[in-house]
């Protein structure tokens, strides 16, 4: 039978629910809990609608049923059935021409496979800069925003995902290179979590989503891209991994910030799962904590990614306060710098008490966008979770706060990110909050570095051999201190 989503003819067969035809054609449909009916993310407007769904009935508000909206996982398709979202239409793109290229330079390509974004940009490899690049959602957003449901659908959905990826970072270095028609020393370096990456390699990765959570692997990696069916010619490398949750990305982290200092830099990374690194010059001690996708703004009510129109943060003056929003476009959603602008703002207002509760059943932001009480629980899991990580590292390097120099916060929103107000509503001990600072997406800054400099690629193999990762499960006081941090304490 025939179904036409914005407008667009797609053959499908009975009983499958919209959602299956959409991840089957890669549609980018915003599928949070990955099909469960709980999220209320996958949203679609269906302009014939037949009657919803129990689940739909009990997610969805009288007037949206009334307009035809559904949920693309709960609602079942139809012969002519005729649904369209403006989110359905294409994965959101954003460019940045970042440096100079040196005059006829050669240059490397390199991509950040997160479980949220999708970077590609390109290196020169005499300056060592990134000349141009450009990030999208990542395109495996209908199989669930957490590495754990994506592990979960892999297995449900064999390879489906590794196909979306490899097309997608495909596609985006064809753009990139198009741009550029000589001077591609034809090598594709990536980074990623180690989940993102068994994806791409199209290794199983079943393993790493149930205890004792062992990867396949978690060495540099190099593969053709041909043999990954990319329409690009070069061969890929993959930076080193150090354990399940600690990835790629976080060894390109701590490459983009390494100095050669005895002094400690704490490196968060704030994603749907935190990875933390303590290190300096010789010694590295990490961890990650599932911090849930609030950060993404997943798992909040109007919680969006870092696009145009999500709140990105609160602006005081005297007599008013200004919901600000990337690109100042209408609001959206809110993102995850946005939420915890509005929660520090909150709180500072007694709007929240010390146990978390919001005074409101929903408090407005903007147009449709709101806080819930639900959402700040979510944010105070997760802000529980990063401050208690980074506690015990600090006790297993044996170290006081007084000997990190810097902490830096990176992640997809990290450039938008409040250091004052994240430390207020106590993401880390509140004795760094002086000392913190938004660095923005370090594992493609990382990965750059690794693809031109022979030091930094020595580096990495470092940090990823050396690593000493702290297991949160083994005789330390990890629950403890959640609950205790779980607080909104002000003193
Ligand atoms: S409610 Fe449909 S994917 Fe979550």
């Amino acid at each position: 039978m025939k179904i036409y989503i914005n407008g667009k003819e797609i053959y499908c067969a009975e009983h499958e629910s919209l959602l299956t035809v959409l991840r089957r054609h890669a549609h980018p449909v915003n599928a949070v809990c990955a099909g469960m009916g709980t999220c209320k993310k996958c949203r679609v407007r269906v302009l014939n609608p037949q009657f919803p769904t129990k689940a739909e009935r009990d997610a969805l508000s009288d007037a949206e049923i009334d307009a035809g909206v559904r949920l693309a996982c709960m609602t079942q398709v139809f012969d002519g059935m005729r649904a369209e979202s403006e989110e359905l239409e294409a994965v959101h793109t954003s460019a940045r021409q970042n440096a100079q290229r040196t005059q006829d330079a050669p240059f490397a390509a390199i991509a950040d496979i997160g479980t949220t974004t999708v970077a590609v940009g390109l290196v020169d490899l005499q300056s060592k800069e990134i000349f141009d690049s450009i990030v999208q959602n990542n395109a495996q957003a209908p199989y669930g925003a957490d590495v754990i449901t994506r592990i979960k659908n892999v297995e449900n959905d064999g390879s489906a995902q590794t196909r979306l990826i490899t097309a997608q970072v495909s596609g985006m270095l064809q753009g990139l290179l198009q741009k550029y028609p000589s001077g591609f020393n034809k090598l594709l370096y990536v980074s990623g979590n180690t989940t993102m990456l068994h994806i791409f390699f199209g290794v199983p990765c079943a393993s790493i989503g149930v205890a004792p959570y062992s990867p396949v692997f978690l060495e540099s990696r190099t593969a053709s891209a041909a043999s990954l069916g990319m329409n690009v010619d070069a061969s890929i490398i993959s930076l080193p991994c150090v354990a399940s949750f600690i990835g790629a990305d976080i060894t390109a982290g701590v490459v983009s910030l390494f100095s050669e200092s005895e002094r400690y830099t704490l490196l968060v990374d704030l994603g749907t799962n935190a990875e933390i690194v303590l290190f300096n010059k010789n010694k590295f001690f990490a961890s990650s904590a599932a911090a849930g996708p609030a950060f993404e703004g997943a798992n909040i009510r109007c919680g969006c990614a870092a696009v145009p129109g999500a709140v990105c943060g609160v602006k005081k003056s005297e007599n008013s306060v200004i919901f600000e929003t990337i690109d100042n476009a209408p609001a959206v959603g809110i993102c995850g710098s946005g939420l915890i602008d509005i929660a520090a703002f909150l709180l500072e207002q007694g709007s929240i008490d010390a146990t978390g509760q919001l005074r409101y059943d929903e408090y407005k932001i903007d147009g449709g966008v709101a806080v819930y009480p639900e959402d700040i629980r979510e944010l105070q899991l997760a802000k529980s979770a990063v401050c208690s990580v980074a506690e015990l590292l600090l006790d297993k390097a044996g170290i006081g706060e007084t000997e990190v120099e810097r902490l830096c916060l990176s992640g997809g929103f990290g450039h938008y990110i409040n250091a004052e107000n994240a430390a207020f509503i106590g993401l880390f001990p509140k004795s760094l909050a002086g000392k913190a600072v938004a660095v923005g997406n370090t594992s493609l800054a990382g990965t750059a570095l690794f693809a031109a400099d022979e030091t930094a690629r020595a580096r990495a193999q470092r940090f990823a051999a050396n690593a000493q990762v702290l297991d949160l499960s083994a005789g330390n006081d990890f629950y403890e201190r959640f609950v205790e941090n779980m607080l909104f304490l002000q003193d």
